[in-house]
């Protein structure tokens, strides 16, 4: 079996050096990878590397076994950017219509929402407790509730992979378990998950890899042995640990 994600000795850099350096870094099906790193480390830029929108310098990018460049299969994938709920204060749409963005996005004409995408549409606002917002505007919104609206966007498409860049941020602590829970759920179920997230912590009862990186991939592995390598990791988490 081929990884879904594969990169392989790749380099980035934004201007004259490199702020991804040589990174080769897999995720298999059904792996729930949790990938850390301090600020400015670069994991959101690795995110864009593995969704197209940069272009290494250097190596290979491969989804579900096709080199970057061939592969045209996004609905496969779900993606929620890093502060995506900075949306703009007049942006009409209602809740129902910023989901069923993420269906039409992949539609080729005619751009319709059938009977069959609506239910799909209300179950995605159902998964993140959002079904009673449906026709709200979703400026009029908390910023934790956007997040969990622009949530459901991407998995409308009930994508194999959903990749999420520190999706809880602005979520409060009772909903961030929930989705968490959520995706817990998910992974189960066998979707693919890649999280940034600062919250190790939280997140260790759900993934089954972690990855930490700064520039380069610094660790690689279970979670377990991310604690026996770490010793500061280790600390912050009895830290988180012993908060229950
Ligand atoms: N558009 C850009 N142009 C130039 N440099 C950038 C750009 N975006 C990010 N960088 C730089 O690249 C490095 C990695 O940034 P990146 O956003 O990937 O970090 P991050 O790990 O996601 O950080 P955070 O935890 O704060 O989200 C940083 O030094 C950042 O300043
Ligand atoms: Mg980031």
């Amino acid at each position: 079996m081929h990884s879904l994600i594969n990169l392989s000795s790749v380099s980035f850099s934004y201007t004259d050096s490199d702020v991804i350096k040589n990174i080769s870094f897999s995720v298999k099906k059904g792996d729930f990878v949790g990938l850390i790193g301090p600020n400015g480390s670069g994991k959101s830029t690795l995110l864009r590397i593995i969704l197209g929108i940069l272009t290494p310098r250097k190596g290979v990018v491969s989804l579900f076994g096709k080199e970057l460049k061939k592969f045209g299969e996004w609905e496969k994938i779900g993606y929620v950017p890093q502060k995506a709920t900075n949306i703009e204060k007049n942006f009409p749409a209602t809740v129902y219509e910023v989901v069923s963005m993420g269906l039409l996005s992949i539609q080729k004409f005619p751009k319709i929402i059938t009977k069959r995408e609506d239910s799909k549409i209300k179950e995605a606002l159902t998964s993140v407790s959002m079904e009673n917002f449906s026709q709200r505007r979703i400026t009029e919104l908390s910023s934790g509730q956007q997040q969990r609206v622009l949530i459901a966007k991407a998995l409308v498409v009930s994508p194999e992979i959903l990749i999420l860049d520190e999706p809880t941020t602005g979520v409060d602590q009772e909903n961030k378990e929930s989705f968490y829970n959520l995706l817990g759920k998910l992974n189960n179920k066998g979707m693919t998950i890649l999280l940034v997230s600062h919250d190790i912590g939280r997140i260790t009862k759900y993934v089954n890899k972690v990855a930490s990186i700064n520039q380069k991939i610094e660790f690689y592995g279970t979670y377990k042995e991310f604690c026996l390598k770490d010793a500061a990791y280790k600390k912050e988490y009895k830290l988180y640990s012993d908060k229950g």
